[in-house]
């Protein structure tokens, strides 16, 4: 069986973008591979973060994991922070890793754009790369399901594997990253031609742990065009194809089929199926979350994830330390 592994770091509040880019594909895989999915905390550090913040998000991950329906008998689940070997793998990729193929990260210069004083920058935004191509080397991993944003990080960790396997000999398996055909990525509902992220603006997010009255809203309101016919046009028509991307990911209709279903209809309309297909699916999820939350099962899947994973995680550090010289045999 392929070992396929990916995680999510509990920076704000999970959007619909990280449930279709990358949760709902998990619960889709979890039959056919051996699946490694992580709460990844240590990269929630990249940028300050309110200590209380970081462990109810990280609450909430693991309930939504859950509550999606990763089966913890099937699936590996754990925390990043509860295995220190990414920490210590992390170190060595960093300084397996140039400065260069760092600062060429579309992600690191979109997040340093927004800070004024470049001596202020963290570190960590810019080595984090590393740490996340450690997560993936830890674990001998085939695929690794991402939304688009973060394919550019998976491309860079088979760079650092193929890099390693050179200098040290074959050590690693290099990964590949694994994108859904709808919904690698889904935009802000507010500026649809822009990735819909968690430090987005509030209006064109959907937090999956909102208020529903919220998200109907929010729905209702999106931006479109004044054309007033329901087409798939990403570039002239980026907010209905948007919606219609939403729409297909959380159906698993497919996009042609949905145009059809839906021509004649008004924006208005069009809108209210949106909101009522979101809601609905929201609705489930948010009761499931409650049960979890209520059940005391959390801790528990956390501790037997991270024996299951350390297991791994050990063994191959210590063959890392051997290869570079840290170990003597
Ligand atoms: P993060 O936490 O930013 O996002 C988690 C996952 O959600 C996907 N995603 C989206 N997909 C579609 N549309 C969107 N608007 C959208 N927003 C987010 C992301 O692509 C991602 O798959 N560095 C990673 C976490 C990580 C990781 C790893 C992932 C750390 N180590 C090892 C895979 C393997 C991150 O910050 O994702």
């Amino acid at each position: 069986m392929k070992r396929m592994l990916s995680g999510i770091k509990p920076t704000g509040q999970l959007t619909l973008g990280n449930y279709i880019g990358a949760i709902k594909q998990f619960i889709s895989y979890q039959e056919e591979y051996e699946l490694y999915i992580f709460i990844a905390d240590l990269h929630a550090l990249t940028l300050p973060i309110d200590p209380k913040e970081l462990r109810k998000n990280t609450k909430d991950l693991i309930s939504v994991y859950l509550a999606c329906g990763l089966d913890p008998s099937k699936v590996v689940l754990f925390k990043q922070s509860d295995v220190h070997e990414h920490a210590e793998l992390g170190y060595i990729m960093t300084c397996n890793s140039y400065m260069g193929e760092l600062s060429r990260m579309t992600q690191y210069k979109d997040k340093t754009a927004k800070i004024s004083d470049n001596g202020s920058i963290p570190t960590g935004i810019f080595i984090y790369p590393a740490l996340m191509a450690a997560d993936i080397l830890l674990y001998d991993a085939d695929y690794i399901p991402v939304g688009l944003d973060q394919k550019q990080h998976v491309e860079l960790t088979r760079d650092l594997a193929i890099r390693f396997n050179n200098r040290y000999s074959e050590t690693f398996v290099v990964p590949e990253p694994v994108t859904s055909k709808t919904g690698a990525k889904i935009n802000s509902l507010s500026n649809p031609e822009k990735k819909m992220s968690k430090s987005e603006s509030e209006k064109g997010t959907i937090y999956l742990l909102e208020d529903l009255s919220i998200t109907r809203k929010k729905i209702m309101s999106a931006v479109t065009d004044c054309d007033a016919t329901i087409r798939y046009d990403m570039e002239n028509k980026p907010g209905i194809s948007n919606l219609l991307t939403i729409i297909s990911a959380l159906t698993g209709k497919e996009i042609d089929a949905l145009v059809q279903e839906y021509q004649g209809l008004g924006y208005g309309e069009f809108k209210k199926i949106a909101a009522d297909i979101v809601c609905s699916e929201l609705e489930t999820l948010q009761n499931k979350v409650k049960e979890i939350q209520a059940s005391g099962l959390i801790e528990k899947v956390l501790e037997e994830g991270a024996q299951k994973a350390s297991y791994l995680a050990r063994k191959k550090l210590s063959k890392v330390y051997r290869k570079i010289g840290l170990r003597q045999n």
